[in-house]
């Protein structure tokens, strides 16, 4: 796969303080108020000011150049027009209107997370002591894993990803979602469909279930209003997950041990299962809230983009 890293996001929020204050508060590190760093993944959110929440642009990793002249022949053939200059790729999505860079850095490497001891029947891992997981330990999320985006042309943009950028699947329920990754994460972009186009959520990597646990109640101790789904599992990508809603009104998830695929025809044997209605939103936890599905600002956002002549 020539793509190999979602680096980077760009976020226009209407905000830009609050949301600031928000990512203090999740530990992300800034030195400006508008880049945002993770542990692992470097900067990984640019924040500016915009009239309504939109998601801007997406910045991806390839190997070398010459992935970038690969897919630069890809966009060709599809008829999108790209620049690629100084070592970068620049494309729109025509539906979404995100603007994907695209340019060569290293791969993602993170130090493991040092397993927690657990009992469980049969077996004492911890003895004589409390789990380290009743401490208090909120710590930033390790790093940027993926994003969901509302497209309204839901096969269109699916075709641009697949065919030009060059993600590829890993599940999909046609019309509704399709899981789609640029590493052996199981996904970094999903589409869902959507009146217009908005972030429905961007998510964090953490060690375990207590991080993510830490890390939601630390942000739900500060505003009780923000929490919108979890503690629960996810079906597709197996990950645990705690949703909240951060200051623009995209969804915030913290998540961790999800499904890792590096071998497709193994992934296909063994892995991939049927996608349905039933399963797929949940393995376990809560049901889905409506909003996930329609967003509380969705009248905001469409007023928004009916603004920009869309
Ligand atoms: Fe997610």
């Amino acid at each position: 796969m020539a793509l190999h890293r979602l680096q980077a996001v760009r976020l226009g929020v209407s905000d830009p303080v609050a949301q600031a204050d928000f990512y203090g508060e999740m530990g992300l590190n800034t030195s400006d108020g508008s880049l945002f760093d993770s542990p692992d993944g470097g900067t990984q959110i640019h924040v500016s000011e915009a009239p309504f929440r939109r998601l801007l642009g997406v910045d991806l990793g390839v190997d070398t150049e010459s992935d970038l002249n690969d897919i630069s022949g890809r966009l060709t053939a599809l008829g999108a027009p790209h620049t690629l200059a100084s070592g970068t790729l620049t494309c729109v999505e025509p539906h979404t209107r995100i603007e994907f860079r695209i340019r060569p850095m290293s791969r993602l490497r993170q130090a493991p997370a040092v397993a927690e001891p657990y009992n469980s029947p049969g077996s004492s891992a911890r003895v004589n002591r409390r789990s380290p997981g009743v401490f208090p330990g909120a710590r930033s999320p390790r790093r940027l894993g993926h994003i969901v985006v509302a497209t309204p042309a839901w096969r269109e943009t699916r075709v641009y990803l697949l065919d030009g950028l060059g993600f590829k699947v890993s599940d999909e329920f046609t019309d509704i979602i399709a899981f789609l990754r640029c590493s052996s994460d199981h996904h970094n972009i999903a589409l869902v469909g959507g009146e217009v186009p908005f972030l429905q959520h961007y998510s964090w990597e953490c060690d375990d279930v207590d991080h993510v646990g830490h890390l939601a109640t630390k942000l739900l101790s500060v505003d009780a209003d923000r929490q919108t789904w979890g503690f629960g599992r996810h079906f597709i990508g197996s990950n645990f997950m705690w949703y909240l809603r951060d200051p623009s009104g995209s969804f915030v998830e913290f998540y961790s041990d999800m499904d890792r695929i590096d071998d497709d025809a193994e992934w296909d044997a063994v892995g991939r299962t049927p996608v349905g209605l039933e399963n797929v939103g949940l393995a376990w936890g809560p049901n889905m809230p409506m909003e996930f599905i329609v967003p509380k600002d969705i009248d905001v956002l469409k007023a928004g983009w009916a603004s920009q002549g869309s």
